[in-house]
């Protein structure tokens, strides 16, 4: 199972978007099971699947969720079960992680969260709490053997998004085309080296998202503004993998901004934002299985 973290202090930018698409479009390859999680406390990723298009409660997950909390399952009570002093004995099942379709399945939020970011938890041991969570989610017969596990993370260090980076494949980064778009990916990946270490920094992979198409008939790819931020962003990154010996990238196929995305996650991927993200996900893909130098 390969694992991605989707994050940026930024907040905004489209991590939840990203998450839950390229989740979608992930298990659209045959045989290919993907697992997407929410971080966050504040639930955006939950609350868009707990909603549909009209805006009304989707009553399948919201029944669901209900009796997730219920038995003790949601993702607070297994951080609370590895946080004891007893041996973790979380199980994993459908009580656990919700099926959105046969493939693309998801362990939503709680608000409970909120609470680990009081100093109420071991730091040091919560580290490795996502790491011994996807074993557990590896070795349950109860649920399918997924390709991929994608984190949507809260635009913060929380403690759970530091535990996703000490453990993770990739950690993806959505951009969008305006004044911090390379200010705040230096300083993102400045913090990210310093926090992971001495855990290997793993690969690192920017993409534009709300790309500006160009003006008129002009045969180019974006907007002058969307390009100049972009290769501002191609600049801070050759400077940090030279300086920092980060394994970086900055993907080709950027999302452009497409008016009335609000709810696409309750309505489902519009056709042309799918080709989008399929496209993005095959780069993710060949980045992932490239050898680490
Ligand atoms: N390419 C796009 N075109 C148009 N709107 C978009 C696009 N991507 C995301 N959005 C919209 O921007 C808003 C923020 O996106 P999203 O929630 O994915 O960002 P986020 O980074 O997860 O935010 P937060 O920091 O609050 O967690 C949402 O309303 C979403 O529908
Ligand atoms: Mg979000």
């Amino acid at each position: 199972m390969k694992t991605i973290a989707t994050i940026n202090f930024k907040g905004g930018v489209g991590k939840t978007t990203a998450t839950w698409a390229l989740g979608n479009v992930a298990a659209r390859d045959a045989g290919v099971s993907s697992l997407i999680f929410d971080l966050d406390a504040q639930m955006s990723l939950t609350q868009a699947i707990a909603l549909n298009e009209d805006g009304n409660p989707f009553k399948d997950f919201t029944n669901w969720y209900e009796r997730s909390i219920s038995k003790k399952k949601t993702i607070f009570d297994a951080l609370d079960e590895f946080t004891k002093p007893t041996a973790f004995n979380f199980g994993v099942n459908h009580d656990f992680i919700y099926k959105i379709s046969d493939r693309y399945h998801f362990v939503p939020s709680v608000e409970d969260l909120y609470w680990t970011e009081l100093e109420l938890f071991d730091r040091e041991k919560v580290k490795f709490f996502i790491q011994r969570l996807l074993e557990k989610v590896q070795n349950s017969s109860n649920v399918p053997k997924y390709n991929y596990a994608l984190f949507d993370c809260p635009p913060s260090f929380s403690l759970l998004s530091y535990s996703v980076l000490s453990t993770c494949d990739l950690v993806l980064i959505p951009i969008n085309p305006d004044f911090f778009a390379a200010k705040g990916l230096s300083l993102l990946l400045n913090s990210l080296r310093m926090r992971i270490e001495p855990f290997p920094v793993p690969k690192i992979g920017v993409f534009m998202n709300r790309a500006k198409k160009p003006g008129g008939s002009s045969i180019k790819h974006y907007s002058n503004e969307t390009q100049r931020y972009l290769d501002d962003a191609a600049d801070v990154l050759r400077h940090v993998a030279a300086d920092r010996g980060l394994n970086v990238r900055l993907f080709d196929q950027a999302i452009f901004d497409k008016v009335g995305m609000k709810r696409a996650i309750q309505e489902g991927l519009p056709t042309d934002f799918a080709a989008q993200y399929s496209n993005l996900w095959k780069q993710i893909q060949s980045f992932l299985n490239e050898k680490t130098k």
